[in-house]
């Protein structure tokens, strides 16, 4: 009876104590006069996310939309963690542009500078290495650059024409599994140096490994963690051991064919080598795994939300054939019986708004963080934004407030709106921390939407009209399929 008198009153003076720390800790934007949206004593903001009910885009986008619509910011918290969301286009330009040297490091992986990938590379790096180390890997993602390594891109392109061309009549296509194998098939080239064709069945292993990377649970409790739990990233293995076994060898091995060979292909690989045989800084040395940190971290950050851009395009213009009538006169306008280069793509303008509009409904990253290296002011407000606090930025919830988009549900791909360059930025991140393969991103998914509108008419079946409220790291046209039907081009 004493024993359980004891342990009751144990349990008590537990939970007592637990609800007066949480009570307090979650008491840090009510006591600077910051609002936020009502709060879990447990997870805070986050108890959706943790349990896999929603994914963390759309807590944000509900967090966004608990504010005033002229707030220029909400508080919430990361379990017992406040963070700050910003709301107002201004704020987000002078703490991601203007005082850039406050905001230089993501929160993402901060504590150790390491990524998912176990290495170090732009994707967690801090301030002074990442400063270094961007402006030797931007010579890689150039317009030169991309001039060069467009070819490479058609071609892969023409091995994703070559599979439709070989699906039996009436067989619906995934638009993300088909988008996926294309874009792995430009990034194997282009980071790692090797061409493979992943819509052979037999020889795909590294789609197969890219796949693995983004889509099973493991993956997604990996990017969650180290999104929004950083502290826990040393908890988790990121990478499968046969994955990185896999990219390592191929990796190495290309190095070594080129420094054989001495041949050159204006890729990421004769960057990387350049680098690595020129002087190196004691900052950070471009030798070993150190080298090998840059075309994994370009897969990592590329492959998935390339592919969602594309996925996202075709199921849009699938549904649309108005739109796809349009893009298929500019493709005839502009490219019909010319060499695709880069020049041609950049000079369309339908297919420019296109693309844009489709990052604007479905960014594939919907946001970024960055996390204070002193105390900050905001000027307008007064509050101070303290050392070590995270402040987020949703992109789509600010792309598709009806504050300054109308019907911003809608896929409009002629839409007019005000601050274009602002809105069309958000998707890739603000200021000299955006995303470094932008350019590469948009001329991919161009090069895609060529090739397959210039060929073919589509249409789908089995849509699912959910697809909307889905807002994710990994936005997936659920069980939406892609019909093709060949154009008659002597018409
Ligand atoms: C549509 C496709 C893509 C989207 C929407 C996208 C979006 C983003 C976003 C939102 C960020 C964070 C920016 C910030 O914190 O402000 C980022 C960073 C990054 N992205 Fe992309 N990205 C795409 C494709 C690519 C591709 C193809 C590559 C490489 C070839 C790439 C490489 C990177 C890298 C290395 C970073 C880290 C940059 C740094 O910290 O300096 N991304 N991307």
């Amino acid at each position: 009876m004493e024993y359980i008198i004891y342990c009751t009153t144990v349990l008590a003076i537990s939970v007592s104590l637990f609800y007066i720390y949480a009570k307090y800790k979650l008491s840090y934007w009510r006591k600077r006069g910051v609002k936020t949206p009502p709060t879990h004593l447990i997870f805070g903001n986050f108890k959706d996310v943790v349990t896999l009910k929603k994914r963390p885009a759309e807590v944000l986008c509900d967090i966004y939309n608990n504010a005033d619509p002229n707030d220029p910011y909400i508080g919430f918290y990361i379990f017992h963690k406040p963070m700050l969301l910003l709301r107002d286009p201004d704020l987000i330009k002078r703490i991601m542009i203007t005082d850039f040297d406050i905001f230089p490091n993501r929160r993402f992986g901060s504590r150790d500078q390491k990524d998912v990938t176990d290495l170090e590379s732009l994707l967690a790096m801090q301030q002074p290495k990442w400063k270094y180390v961007r402006s030797k890997l931007t010579s890689a993602f150039t317009g030169q650059k991309l001039k060069i390594i467009t070819p490479s891109i058609v071609e892969c392109g023409k091995l994703m024409l070559n599979y439709i061309d070989n699906l039996p009549t009436g067989v619906g296509v995934e638009p993300k599994d088909m988008s996926s194998r294309y874009i792995v098939d430009i990034l194997n080239s282009y980071a790692f140096g090797i061409a493979t064709n992943s819509f052979d069945e037999k020889t795909n292993v590294l789609w197969k490994d890219c796949v693995k990377l983004f889509c099973d649970l493991q993956a997604i409790l990996t990017f969650l963690i180290f999104f929004f739990i950083p502290e826990w990233s040393h908890l988790i293995r990121p990478l499968k051991k046969r994955t990185l076994e896999n990219l390592k060898s191929v990796f190495w091995n290309s190095i070594s064919a080129r420094e054989k060979t001495g041949s050159k292909r204006g890729d990421f690989i004769d960057v990387l080598l350049t680098l690595k045989n020129g002087e190196q800084n004691p900052i950070y040395k471009f030798e070993g795994s150190n080298l090998l940190a840059h075309p994994i971290s370009v897969m990592v950050a590329g492959f998935e939300a390339t592919t969602d851009a594309l996925a996202f395009c075709l199921y849009e213009l699938a549904r649309h054939p108005d739109h796809q009538d349009t893009l298929y006169n500019e493709i005839q306008t502009y490219v019909s019986n010319k060499e695709l280069t880069l020049d041609v793509i950049n000079e369309m303008p339908f297919l420019d708004s296109l693309v844009i509009e489709i990052l604007r409904l479905y960014p594939p990253l919907p946001m970024t963080d960055r996390i204070a290296t002193r105390d900050y002011k905001i000027e307008n407000t007064g509050l101070i934004i303290e050392k070590g606090v995270a402040v987020y930025m949703s992109a789509n919830s600010i792309n598709q407030d009806p504050k300054y988009f109308s019907d911003p549900q809608n896929f409009i791909p002629t839409r007019e709106y005000e601050n274009k360059k602002f809105h069309e930025s958000l998707p890739f991140g603000i200021g000299p921390r955006s995303c470094i393969g932008q350019k590469m991103a948009i001329i991919m998914t161009k090069i895609g939407l060529i090739t397959i509108i210039s060929q073919y008419i589509l249409s789908y079946k089995q849509p699912n009209e959910d697809i909307k409220s889905i807002h994710t790291f990994t936005n997936v046209p659920d069980k939406f399929r892609l019909l093709f039907q060949k154009r008659d081009n002597r018409s």
